[in-house]
């Protein structure tokens, strides 16, 4: 019942049409009962998420204190994964500050950015970091995709990029609809190199995700 109605609430703010303003205003009252609300729900994004990035860094054998943007943060899930992983070094970037002062009390990220990403460049500098995280961003009314080219742009290049995204969002939604062919585009554009792309079950709720992997070019 309790995992209903958790559901439900999701549903309710993450769907087509909501305005950005009011997903932000569900955080900003949600954020100190958020983790123990997720815990009543099956999830395993931010496990899917880091395990992705883990693995691609292990296998470019980088050393565990690179330097890594978690975008759309939360409340820390990705952080943590990434932490049990062994990774040292990495910030976090959310528009929600309330969702970050969460995240800070995980003592899990070394900066934390409040930003609201959009169509235009981050306030971070160009190519700064080794590896881009962005698990459960890609939702209507949460992070669009024309913020993606600027993403990239903060990440080094031969840099790692790891989106995760609910896989029925990429046909049931407008919004994202657009993504993969622009991912596509972005690859063509010499932005970026593709490494993976595959589907994880039970992603969120018993919903499948989908993880890419990108290489900065
Ligand atoms: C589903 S939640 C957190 C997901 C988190 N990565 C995790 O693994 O638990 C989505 C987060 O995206 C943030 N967000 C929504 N739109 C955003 C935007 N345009 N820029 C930055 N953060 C945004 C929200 O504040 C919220 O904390």
């Amino acid at each position: 019942m309790a995992q209903t109605l958790v559901m439900e609430k999701f549903r309710k703010f993450q769907k087509s049409g909501v305005k950005h303003g009011d997903v932000l205003d569900v955080y900003k009252k949600w954020a100190s009962t958020y983790d123990k609300d997720l815990d009543l729900i099956k999830h395993s994004s931010a496990h899917a998420g880091a395990s992705a990035l883990a693995d691609e860094l292990t296998r470019l054998q980088k050393p565990k204190n690179v330097r890594i943007l978690d975008v759309a943060a939360g409340t820390g899930f990705c952080g943590l994964e990434l932490k049990k992983r062994g990774f040292t070094n990495i910030d976090a970037l959310d528009a929600c500050q309330e969702m970050l002062n969460v995240a800070q009390s995980k003592d899990v990220y070394k900066s934390l950015i409040c930003e609201d990403v959009g169509d235009k460049p981050l306030q971070i500098e160009n190519d700064t970091y080794d590896a881009l995280i962005c698990v459960e961003g890609f939702i209507d009314g949460h992070i669009k995709c024309d913020a993606l080219p600027h993403l990239l742009k903060v990440v080094k290049p031969g840099g790692t990029i790891v989106l995760t995204v609910r896989e029925e969002f990429l046909h049931i939604t407008a919004e994202f609809r657009k993504l993969d062919p622009l991912i596509v585009r972005l690859r063509e554009e010499g932005m970026w190199e593709f490494i993976i792309r595959y589907i994880t079950p039970n992603y969120f709720g018993e919903k499948d995700g989908v993880v890419y992997v990108y290489k900065r070019k």
